[in-house]
């Protein structure tokens, strides 16, 4: 019998659609949406007005998107969606390193530089040492780790949001290990900032009673052959922002120790990563 729509049944209705040559996993999917997207109008009893400024919200969202903004991954970011399709697809072993949200602010072919250089070109800010070392599981040094860092300035900007007043590439580098696994550079003790909330999704936040700030960090992309890619963050500890991080990245065991010490540099922060070999499956 033809299964006519109806408001008990329209899930069901709309899945009964599907052709039979559709993708396994694209049907699956596809029908998990229509039938939580479906109970969730249903649940909250979505009125019309309600529905129409939500299809304005999203039209604004997409029309905010360019080349250097991507709105709908702030929207991601601050409905804690990114973190969690992120820990679903990183489930890590106790005493690896964890990861955290990527962020919109990374930038492929930073300069390779000598281990411990300085990544901080603008001059500002409190200077701070970041050292430690790449291992596996076992504690063994891992050599030929890749080390991509990047940070925003003492300003709370990151270099591409003022391409016409930081140097290109500040606060931005990649470093690769030795046989000792060791790391170590010089850049500037990280600043919170709020993240892009000039457009919808900043709107959602205030209309949330949320703030837009995200406590400072700095950002790593660790990669090395037959382990897993970190991405991830060390955290300053003290900042009044890390209990209510807007994007939800904040983990215990990435907020770093960020010690003042008297002499050449001002700051240090010392961090090892504990790598996971590819392959590693960790039930839930
Ligand atoms: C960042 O840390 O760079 C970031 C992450 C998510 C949204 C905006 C900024
Ligand atoms: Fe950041």
């Amino acid at each position: 019998m033809t299964a006519f729509f109806t408001e008990e049944g329209s899930a069901d209705a709309v899945n009964a659609r599907m052709g039979k040559d559709v993708n396994p996993r694209l049907k699956e999917v596809m029908a998990s949406l229509i039938k939580h997207l479906h109970a969730f109008a249903k649940d909250i009893h979505l009125t019309q007005d309600e529905w129409d400024i939500a299809i304005d919200f999203l039209t604004r969202t997409g029309q905010m998107c360019s080349g250097e903004r991507q709105e709908f991954i702030l929207l991601s970011d601050t409905l804690g969606f990114s973190m969690l399709v992120d820990a679903i697809n990183n489930r890590r072993p106790v005493g690896a390193t964890e990861n955290t949200v990527f962020g919109p602010f990374h930038v492929i072919g930073a300069p390779e530089r000598e281990m411990g250089a300085n990544i901080s070109l603008d001059g500002k800010g409190e200077s701070c040492l970041f050292e430690g070392r790449v291992i596996d599981l076992h504690g063994e040094p891992v050599a030929g780790a890749r080390i991509d860092v990047w940070s925003d300035n003492a300003e709370g900007f990151y270099d591409v949001q003022q391409p016409d007043i930081q140097p290109k590439w500040n606060n931005r580098g990649i470093f690769t290990t030795g046989a000792d696994g060791k790391y170590r550079f010089a850049g500037i003790k990280p600043v919170s900032y709020p993240i892009p909330d000039d457009g919808p999704v900043g709107k959602m936040l205030g209309l949330l009673g949320r703030h837009p700030y995200r406590p400072a960090h700095m950002h790593f992309l660790v990669t090395a052959s037959g382990f897993q890619k970190v991405v991830t963050h060390t955290f300053v500890g003290d900042d009044p922002y890390i209990n209510s991080d807007t994007v939800f990245g904040v983990k215990e065991t990435l907020v770093a120790p960020y010690e003042h010490v008297k002499g050449e540099t001002a700051w240090r922060s010392y961090f090892d990563f504990v790598l996971t070999p590819v392959g590693t499956s960790v039930a839930r």
